[in-house]
């Protein structure tokens, strides 16, 4: 396991079992162009830049972005592009080889909702698919053929809604790793486009 200066700042995501989850079993080869969504502290990124150099990242939180770029340069990290927006709204037009994103997979009442930018770390909506869904519409577009998407969620917000939607979607997905927390399980799917 890499060792990296990992930089927190309360209004950003702190690396947790999830994100190690996704970091550890990443399916990226040399060369292959990356994009990661919702990047948080930078961790998932700074794990794919041992594996090829062609990463972007982007956030909705600026904070993240500002946090990642601290902890890029820390690490010594200088080829990531980091980008402030909504899901693929930063990368329009453009395609990558693998697609990373660890989604805000919890569901949330009204009154649940965190004040600080650091709710869109969490936020799922009233089922966890209010992003899951978004990216989900959207993520075909940017993944070359032969791409492959790595994304986390929750057995609280739907693992087979999302590999319906991805077959729907004329990708072969599957449940690549689960681990068991006091109420859900955690996952990682793969989705390869063919
Ligand atoms: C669970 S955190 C994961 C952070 C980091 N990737 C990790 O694994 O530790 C989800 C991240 O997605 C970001 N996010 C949520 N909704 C987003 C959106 N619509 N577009 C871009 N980023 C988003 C959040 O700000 C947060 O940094």
């Amino acid at each position: 396991m890499p060792d990296f200066i990992i930089n927190t700042d309360d209004n950003v995501y702190i690396p947790a079992e999830d994100s190690y989850l996704l970091a550890d079993n990443l399916l990226i080869e040399e060369n292959q162009s990356v994009l990661e969504i919702g990047t948080g502290s930078g961790i998932v990124a700074m794990y794919a830049s041992k594996l090829t150099d062609k990463i972007t990242v982007t956030d909705i939180n600026f904070d993240a972005c500002q946090l990642a770029e601290k902890n890029f340069k820390e690490n010594g990290i200088e080829n990531i592009e980091i980008l402030f927006g909504n899901l693929f709204e930063p990368v329009e037009n453009r395609k990558f080889d693998v697609i990373l994103f660890n989604t805000p997979y919890l569901p949330t009442e009204d009154g649940e909702v965190l004040e600080d930018t650091i709710n869109y770390a969490f936020d799922g909506g009233l089922n966890g698919r209010k992003v899951i869904d978004l990216f989900l519409n959207e993520v075909k577009n940017h993944l070359n053929d032969g791409g492959i998407v790595q994304m986390i969620q929750s057995s609280l917000s739907g693992n087979e809604e999302t590999l319906q939607k991805l077959d729907e979607l004329g990708f072969i997905a599957e449940i690549a790793d689960s681990e068991h927390f006091f109420f859900e399980d955690i996952t990682l799917i793969n989705a390869y486009k063919i």
